[in-house]
């Protein structure tokens, strides 16, 4: 499957979710998660994402491990996503910032 990681938080493109085959991004407040039930590893939303979020959960960077069983865990609580909308109006300004976790709404 595939993980959303941290530079989503914020930024919330959301360029991922058009191209998705099986639509199975969902969204919070202020992140979207893969459903790892659903994700077919296509891998056509790596490159979509401006802030590189997306890895295949084998690629994950070591210091965002976690974020695979929080995509796992907020996909079930979550509803889908299945269209692109705007992204946070201060999206560009978090685009860069690191250790954005605690910043994370659920
Ligand atoms: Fe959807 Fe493909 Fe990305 Fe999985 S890898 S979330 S199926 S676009
Ligand atoms: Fe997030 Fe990137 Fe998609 S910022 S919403 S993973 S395009």
């Amino acid at each position: 499957t595939y993980v959303v990681t941290e530079s989503c938080i914020k930024c919330k493109y959301t360029d991922c979710v058009d191209v998705c085959p099986v639509d199975c991004f969902r969204e919070g407040p202020n992140f979207l998660v893969i459903d790892p039930d659903e994700c077919i590893d296509c891998t056509l939303c790596v490159a979509e994402c401006p802030v590189e979020a997306i890895f295949s959960e084998d690629d994950v960077p070591t210091d965002q491990q976690h974020f695979t069983a929080l995509n796992a865990e907020l996909s079930k609580a979550w509803k889908p996503i299945i269209e692109k909308k705007d992204a946070p109006a201060d999206a560009d300004d978090w685009a860069t910032v690191t250790g954005k976790l605690d910043k994370l709404e659920r």
